[in-house]
């Protein structure tokens, strides 16, 4: 008999509802050793709650999310918040002894997301998990596999792009364009999974940024509450970046460029990356997600060329794939979720992930490197990671 997992969720939005979805999908489509229990969603309002709650199939929903920390049934505390309440939320829920699953990135500041990693790191017991959502698409996860099977030999360089259009000016002040709430705008947002892509793919740290550019192009925008309300609307500030690109070196040498926007007009969700290795390449588009594009350089002239890996063998090929649908019948945004849910499920069961997750201190990594490429620049100078701590 599977054992339960008893599962609280903070936050009921957007990532509320992928991971709603990723809990209540999970044992539908993995066999694992536990079973999860919707049991208690937290937010802000009690009436969107309710209505949240008997959606998504959560028991109750409550508006006192300390609460939880105290709630002796409750195994895993799973927060989908603004990056500024990350550290408070996910401390607390350590202090109270439960596994904390936390939304990316790690925290608004580098501050933060020490102080989140240190709790984690007294607590070795009590397992952290970052949803960096994209490691788990199976073209992603078999990128990872190819890699440490030697296929790309030498990795030369990484070229990752995260490319969305927010629409501009009209778009009103959500806590995403506000320094306190978010920590930075596309930065944080998109790079922040592109570093860790890159991190997971090439399996170094990066070392130093050479260089970067920060820009904000709106800067006011309206409230959100001024939205379709009568006479002239109120505005305010936006002081996050709206892109960031920065060069970067991985420990072996290998060398990087980032690149993310929320003014690229006309893309959508384009997250893409490219590595270059001495024997093949790999390239991967989120907008395509099903498939892994493949150069082998072994094969010679004659035959070598970009080929297109359809990642969805039920056979077991691919990874993940063969619990969801026959070969070709895609996948989509919320499987990656689903998939990461199925791994977290296993490590709290003492089972190995199908490819590595990545905890509290993992995600501070990450976020070192974000953090040197905002200073990088600011100061319109190269920074060694070992000066960001
Ligand atoms: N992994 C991904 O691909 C991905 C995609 C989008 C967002 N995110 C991350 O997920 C997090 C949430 O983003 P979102 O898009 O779901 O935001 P959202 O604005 O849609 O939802 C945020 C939720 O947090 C709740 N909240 C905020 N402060 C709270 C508090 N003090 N107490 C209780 N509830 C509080 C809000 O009420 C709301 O329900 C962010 O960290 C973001 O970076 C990750």
């Amino acid at each position: 008999m599977p054992k339960p997992l008893h599962i609280a969720l903070i936050g009921q939005k957007f990532m509320g509802r992928a991971h709603s979805n990723a809990w209540s999908q999970v044992n539908r489509f993995f066999d694992l050793p536990m079973t999860t229990r919707l049991d208690t969603v937290a937010g802000r309002n009690a009436a969107e709650l309710a209505v949240f709650a008997e959606k998504w199939g959560w028991k109750k929903g409550t508006t006192d999310w300390r609460s939880l920390a105290e709630d002796p049934e409750l195994d895993l505390i799973d927060i989908g918040t603004s990056n500024d309440v990350h550290a408070e939320m996910s401390i607390a829920m350590l202090e109270g002894g439960k596994h904390v699953a936390c939304e990316k990135p790690l925290a608004g500041t580098l501050p933060d997301a020490r102080a989140m990693r240190d709790a984690a790191l007294k607590r070795p017991k009590q397992k952290t998990f970052v949803w960096f959502n994209y490691r788990r698409c199976p073209a992603i996860a078999l990128a990872y596999q190819l890699i440490r099977e030697g296929r790309l030999g030498r990795i030369y360089h990484v070229r990752a792009t995260y490319l969305q259009d927010w629409g501009g000016p009209q778009t009103p002040l959500l806590w995403r364009f506000q320094k306190k709430h978010a920590g930075s705008g596309a930065h944080g947002d998109l790079n922040a999974h592109l570093v860790d892509m890159a991190r997971f793919l090439v399996g170094e740290e990066i070392t130093e940024v050479h260089g970067a550019i920060a820009r904000t192009f709106i800067s006011e925008r309206i409230l959100p509450e001024s939205v379709g309300a009568k006479g002239p609307p109120k505005k305010g500030r936006s002081d996050v970046d709206d892109a960031v690109l920065f060069l970067a070196s991985f420990a072996g040498g290998a060398t990087a460029s980032f690149e993310a926007t929320r003014l690229a007009t006309g893309r959508q969700n384009a997250n893409s990356i490219e590595i270059n290795g001495e024997t093949g390449s790999l390239r991967f588009e989120f907008e395509r997600m099903n498939e892994l594009e493949y150069f082998d350089a072994t094969l010679g002239k004659r035959l070598e060329g970009w080929r297109r890996i359809m990642c969805t063998s039920t056979e077991g090929a691919h990874p993940y794939a063969a619990n969801w649908w026959p070969d070709a019948h895609v996948l989509g945004y919320e499987h990656g979720f689903v998939n990461m849910a199925a791994d977290i499920v296993r490590v709290l069961s003492g089972m190995e992930p199908i490819v590595p997750l990545p905890d509290f201190e993992d995600a501070y990594q990450t976020q070192r490197v974000l953090v040197a490429a905002l200073v990088s620049a600011q100061e319109r100078a190269g920074v060694k990671l070992e000066n960001v701590k």
